[in-house]
């Protein structure tokens, strides 16, 4: 069975995309699901949570994105995590839109993923936080989006403007992409606005909301200065226990 591929997307920054994309990751790789994860942000932020350090690769994201005869095998690289592996994006990838192709551009990383698609059970790719060809590219590549939801105003607000964009992206170029759900993250049960704000959004998107919530949490930063997952380096933390608990309700809604 080929792949399933999850794009985790969000307009709005520091909202957990890339923290979800590798302890979802490792939740799945924890399960014996082998998973690749793709990097598509200049931030790299996904990269160096993974300990891999760009400038030491030959080739990353941007290769694969803008040379036709780079391929995902030449660029992908195993990471400490057992199950895991990662094509690394890096800096220069804020300079490659100009030099991918004209034709068909948003279609390039479906077409790279397609041949490693039958050597994996998951893909996840974490996206920036703005909208554009590197979003669009991730979208077209992917069979669902998930959206991590910061419980404050400015994130809520901007969902609207995002489930457009997918909207737009199925009706032009890819009509089986689904939205997998939204989930809240960071979340505070001490602040009155989290609470609120969450309780409007189950309200609102009864259909579409994980039951999970995804705790703030003190222990995150430092698992990623060690270049691991939570999941991995603190597996009884509480965020680590709610990530594996996103994890079982994201194989239920993919059916596997
Ligand atoms: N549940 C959590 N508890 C505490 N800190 C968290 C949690 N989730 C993420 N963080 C931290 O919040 C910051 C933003 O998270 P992350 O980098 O995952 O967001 P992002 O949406 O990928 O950001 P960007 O839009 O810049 O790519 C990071 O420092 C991360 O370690
Ligand atoms: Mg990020």
């Amino acid at each position: 069975m080929p792949a399933i591929t999850i794009c985790l997307a969000q307009s709005k920054g520091g909202t957990g995309k890339t923290t979800s994309t590798l302890n979802l990751g490792a939740a799945l790789a924890e399960k014996g699901h082998l998973v690749l994860l793709c990097d598509i942000d200049q931030q790299f932020n996904l990269t160096t949570a993974l300990g891999v350090d760009p400038l030491i690769l030959a080739k990353n994201m941007r290769h694969l994105l803008t040379e036709d005869k780079t391929q995902a095998t030449d660029i992908i690289v195993a990471t400490h995590e057992t199950g895991l592996d990662l094509i690394p994006a890096s800096l220069e990838l804020d300079y490659a839109e100009p030099a991918m192709p004209q034709l068909a551009r948003e279609k390039v990383l479906a077409k790279k993923l397609a041949p490693v698609k039958n050597q994996y059970d998951f893909i996840l790719i974490d996206t920036p936080p703005y909208f554009g060809t590197m979003v669009v590219n991730a979208m077209v590549a992917a069979d669902y989006v998930l959206m991590p939801v910061q419980p404050e105003p400015h994130c809520v607000s901007g969902l609207f403007a995002l489930l457009e964009r997918l909207e737009a992206v199925r009706d032009n170029i890819s009509p089986n992409l689904a939205l997998l759900g939204l989930f809240v993250t960071l979340y505070n049960k001490t602040r009155a606005s989290h609470v609120q704000i969450t309780e409007s959004l189950y309200r609102d998107w009864p259909d579409h909301m994980f039951k999970t919530v995804l705790r703030l949490s003190a222990r995150n930063d430092r698992a990623a200065l060690e270049g691991r997952s939570l999941v991995s380096v603190s597996p009884r933390a509480e965020l680590a226990t709610d990530y594996r608990q996103l994890c079982e309700e994201v194989l239920v809604r993919v059916g596997r």
